[in-house]
């Protein structure tokens, strides 16, 4: 493994422990009614997430910046894994522009405890199995 790659899932091991740690604290403000902070840090993680995944990906396209390859034992893991963590990076971005519009009508907005919750628990999934990943790829 090259002294980047290395680098990159340092750096991704981080951001993965970091935005677990915001994601508990953000559950937390919500359910203290902390309206502001849980919005603040929601809006954070959701806008980092997607950063790491346009980097994930341009890593993957642009040569000489290669992460290393998956041992193909562990490919139906990493697709099992990349799958689950697609519901809560979409279904936190619905959930933020339905708040965003305002309107308590739609089916996103009155049902956002529940969402939410599944969004968040399928999330720290993701977080816990992205660290999972990197070790399998050390
Ligand atoms: C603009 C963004 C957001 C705002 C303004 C917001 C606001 C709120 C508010 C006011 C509540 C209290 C319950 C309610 O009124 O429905 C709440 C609860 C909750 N939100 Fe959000 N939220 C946002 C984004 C998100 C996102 C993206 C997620 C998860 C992916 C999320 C997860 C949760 C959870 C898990 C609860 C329930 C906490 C509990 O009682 O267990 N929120 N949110």
């Amino acid at each position: 493994m090259t002294d980047y790659g290395r680098l990159f899932l340092h750096l991704t091991f981080a951001w993965g422990v970091l935005s677990l740690l915001l994601l508990i604290i953000a559950w937390r403000k919500a359910a203290t009614g902390n309206r502001t902070d849980h919005k603040m840090l929601m809006i954070m993680l959701t806008i980092g997430s997607w950063l790491f995944v346009l980097s994930y990906i341009l890593h993957n396209i642009i040569p000489g910046l290669s992460i290393p390859a998956i041992p193909p034992r562990f490919v139906p893991w990493f697709a099992i894994h990349g799958t689950v963590a697609l519901f809560p990076l979409f279904g936190a971005t619905a959930l933020i522009y339905a708040r965003m519009k305002g309107s308590n009508e739609t089916f996103l907005n009155r049902h956002h405890r529940l969402l939410g919750r599944i969004a968040a628990a399928l999330w720290c999934f993701s977080h816990l199995g992205g660290m999972v990943n990197i070790w399998l790829l050390f």
